[in-house]
């Protein structure tokens, strides 16, 4: 015991404590609950009966089968309740198949519960800690109790009960693996275009309206989408959340362009894709003052005159840029779409398309 233990152990015992303190911090009351050992066997009625034994056989056998059936008919539920627009398939898609997954699942753990405490042994056995590493008389020992055990349990002899759960545990994860289709088809190149296209005109968000270079003013945002798209086409929210534009103008003299990028505004007027690349919210706040762009989700902030590279924030890369021009009536057009794709980064988002 170090001495610093000594002196709290000395000062607990003269101002009259409930404990006393053992060597470190462990805490030995003196009034400790005896061990009360282990409760006395009761005898079951499947251990003094062959007709309550076959009873218990039978109910478990009956579980499992249960638990195959139900996987069965999730299978089949799958296939006969295809998922369509309409909200009653969707329904029953997932009611048939929840139900056939969960009596595959439930027969499975009843009947185990079942089997269990009706026919294996149920004598409570104590055993004092030891070492982890058994001696080898204790190996042999226990592999003497696992082949008892399977004497007992019937693992081995009841082929019926073995059998049966055997299929009831290789049907069980089937429902599992095949909802895995539903995740959706593959994406394609989807993740990496939007539709920008060369040529198109950038009209304001939400009228549609074309914009001519000479409504900007310097300070001044406009939230943008490309012109054409319709709201009556299925996909035009998914369209638009991935096309959505900042435009703003600044002094042209404070931009930092690189070479590579210099014929991408015009006269201070950029335009950068309003997905965050954090996790895609709208970075919707302009700083007037700082040129900063704030996204409100998670502050991630983009330096708008410095090719919107991240100073603040878990954003991980810069907003990408679109590229434009003005034609003969002076209106905005893109210069192409965008040439890497926008928002949140994604598995291959380096790999070319
Ligand atoms: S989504 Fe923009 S910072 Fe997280």
């Amino acid at each position: 015991m170090s001495e610093q233990s000594k002196e709290v152990a000395k000062s607990s015992h003269t101002s009259g404590a409930e404990h006393v303190y053992d060597g470190g911090l462990n805490v030995v009351h003196q009034d400790a609950v005896k061990d009360p050992g282990i409760e006395p066997h009761r005898v079951r009625m499947t251990d003094k009966s062959k007709k309550h034994e076959k009873a218990a056989v039978r109910q478990v056998v009956l579980l499992f089968t249960l638990s195959m059936l139900g996987s069965a008919f999730a299978l089949y539920a799958y296939f006969a309740f295809p998922l369509s627009a309409d909200l009653i398939t969707v329904r029953n898609n997932t009611l048939f198949l929840g139900v056939g997954i969960t009596l595959g699942l439930l027969g499975i753990g009843i009947g185990a519960v079942h089997w269990a405490k009706t026919l294996m042994p149920d004598n409570e056995v104590a055993e004092d800690r030891h070492p982890i590493r058994s001696s080898e008389d204790k190996r042999a020992a226990a592999i003497e109790i696992i082949n008892l055990a399977n004497q007992e349990s019937g693992f081995s002899r009841r082929k019926l009960i073995r059998r049966t759960l055997y299929g009831a545990l290789a049907l069980f994860p089937l429902p599992g693996i095949i909802i895995f289709a539903d995740l959706g088809p593959n994406p394609g190149d989807k993740l990496r275009h939007t539709a920008w296209k060369p040529g198109t005109r950038l009209t304001q968000d939400p009228f549609g309206t074309p914009i001519k270079a000479s409504e900007l003013t310097e300070g001044s945002v406009f939230h943008v989408i490309p012109e054409g798209l319709n709201p009556d086409q299925e996909d035009y929210l998914e369209q638009k959340s991935k096309a959505a534009v900042l435009l703003v103008r600044v002094d042209p003299q404070i931009l930092k362009e690189s070479p590579e990028k210099k014929d991408w505004s015009y006269q201070g007027i950029v335009a950068y894709s309003k997905i965050c690349t954090h996790v895609g919210c709208p970075v919707a706040l302009y700083e007037q003052v700082t040129h900063h762009l704030l996204c409100p989700c998670h502050q991630s902030t983009f330096d708008l005159v410095d090719g919107c590279k991240v100073i603040f924030g878990p954003a991980s890369r810069p907003l990408p840029q679109l590229p434009i021009y003005v034609d003969e009536q002076g209106y905005l057009r893109a210069q192409s779409d965008f040439l890497e794709p926008v928002g949140p980064s994604f598995w291959d988002r380096s790999v070319k398309a």
